[in-house]
């Protein structure tokens, strides 16, 4: 099925495309043609520009926008820290305080919906790695509100770029560059400074963030694969400008800085912006649209066949981010132990389950609004009764993870756990590995007179030094 259908219907219009420079006026003639800031922009607006990186940055990579408003963004109070026990977005620049580095392999119970916080008020940073003011590494949030925000606040980080991932209730999200409407298995992405505000549509919401302290998200290099497949560029959605006209009530903007919250107050409406151009734009994308590859021969492929975004780092192939998903699909691979294999990998992975169940665990201790963490070097792998059901299953093609949705923040970076995510939310299982793992029996059986060659013979025969080696061919 190539999109979802949601129970909640879709409300408003967007435009199509992936990394599109996109174009759009609430009002006929608000976008002044051809120059960005001619003297006296149409309908009397102020231009400004919102950049999302350097001015700079080489044109493939250059994401900047320009807004056409009733009055610029700069028109307001000082800002003022306004933290609360609620807001919890550390880890402010001293990481080695605020956040445990263990290996440990951690499992979490779903964590529980709240019902009396906002959206700003319901962030939690459960792990992370790296720190906002260097514009280095990666938080991951879990959110769960009740509560819409004031009728009068309005919303943004400083800190980085929100991938948001719903897993229970419906987001209404109004940005300064248009309306979104976010269902559990769409997500979206919120770019560093862009003002907005969450309303609840339908009930509680409980969900996922990735924020990127550095970079921005692009669609994975398809290689061989060609020039369609996995997440296509057309099924990225952006806003249309969408306005309200309101210079008279008080507003107040609440900005994430180096994981503090502060306000400030203004008495005209962030909303304001009649018409936009440019690169810098928040979008969502349906995940049921992903066109998933696999294996039609043997063995599966690594999980970056499932990427939807990657942010790259330095070096090449190797992510700061990637957000995976592991979509419904068919399995027909011959003579394969269809689930993941056991593995220890360089980059740390965090998972989180939208719905259903993941095929690579049967236990039932991974949950939907549950999450895991295999950190960097941590083994893993399908737990005992997987790999059992797996090894002796009938290799018929059969399709997986039907009406299930999980999905993986993937990192080069080593992860950490904040003091909430290993003790506050009191969601860790402590049973994880003893449940998964440790009930692994060995299968290990020589067959009737098959010797053990491990290298020693020749030394038992009395040769030394070099003649000793077991031969070996190059
Ligand atoms: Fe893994």
């Amino acid at each position: 099925m190539p999109s979802t259908q949601f129970n909640f219907k879709e409300r408003y219009r967007y435009q199509n495309g992936f990394a599109s420079y996109h174009e759009s006026e609430a009002v006929e003639g608000a976008l002044p043609v051809g120059a960005n800031s001619p003297q006296k922009p149409p309908l009397g607006l102020y231009a400004e520009k919102l950049s999302g990186t350097a001015f700079t940055a080489p044109r493939h990579k250059n994401q900047q926008s320009w807004l056409y408003r009733i009055l610029p963004s700069c028109g307001h109070s000082n800002f003022e820290a306004r933290e609360s026990s609620t807001f919890n977005t550390n880890p402010e620049n001293k990481p080695w305080e605020e956040i445990h580095f263990i290996p440990n392999q951690l499992r979490w119970d779903p964590f529980d919906l709240d019902e009396t916080v906002d959206w700003v008020h319901s962030l939690h940073l459960v792990a992370g790695a790296g720190d906002p003011t260097m514009k280095t590494g990666v938080g991951y949030f879990i959110y769960a509100a009740g509560k819409d925000m004031a009728a009068n606040e309005a919303f943004y980080s400083a800190d980085g770029d929100f991938l948001i991932v719903p897993q229970h209730g419906v987001l209404d999200i109004q940005t300064e560059l248009g309306r979104l409407v976010v269902r559990p298995n769409e997500i979206c992405v919120i770019p560093r400074g862009i003002r907005y505000r969450v309303t609840l549509p339908d009930g509680p919401v409980r969900g996922y963030i990735l924020e990127l302290y550095e970079g921005h998200f692009e669609l994975p290099e398809l290689g061989p694969i060609g020039s369609n497949c996995l997440a296509n560029a057309r099924d990225f959605q952006a806003p249309v400008a969408d306005f309200d006209e309101d210079t008279n009530n008080s507003w107040t903007i609440l900005a994430k800085f180096a994981g503090h919250l502060y306000a400030a107050k203004q008495d005209h409406t962030p909303f304001d912006v009649v018409a936009w151009h440019g690169l810098y734009y928040p979008y969502k994308y349906d995940l049921g649209r992903f066109n998933t590859m696999g294996s039609v021969s043997y063995d599966h492929p690594d999980p970056s066949i499932y990427t939807v975004l990657t942010c790259q780092s330095a070096s090449p192939g190797t992510a700061i981010a990637d957000f995976v998903i592991f979509p419904p699909r068919w399995l027909v691979a011959e003579d394969t132990f269809r689930p993941p294999w056991y593995h220890r990998n360089t980059m740390s992975e965090f998972m989180g389950l939208i719905h259903g169940q993941y095929d690579a665990k049967t236990g039932g201790g991974f949950q939907p609004a549950g999450a895991s963490l295999h950190n960097v070097m941590s083994g893993h792998g399908p737990d005992a009764s997987t790999h059992e059901k797996a090894s002796n299953a009938e290799l018929a093609p059969h399709k997986v993870g039907e009406g299930s949705m999980a999905f993986m923040f993937e990192s080069c970076l080593m992860i950490g756990v904040t003091d909430w995510g290993l003790k506050k939310c009191q969601k860790v299982q402590e049973d994880y590995n003893a449940e998964s793992w440790e009930p692994l029996k060995p299968h290990f059986k020589l067959k009737p007179g098959q010797k053990i060659d491990n290298g020693l013979k020749s030394i038992a025969n009395g040769t030394e030094g070099d003649k000793a080696q077991v031969p070996h061919y190059t």
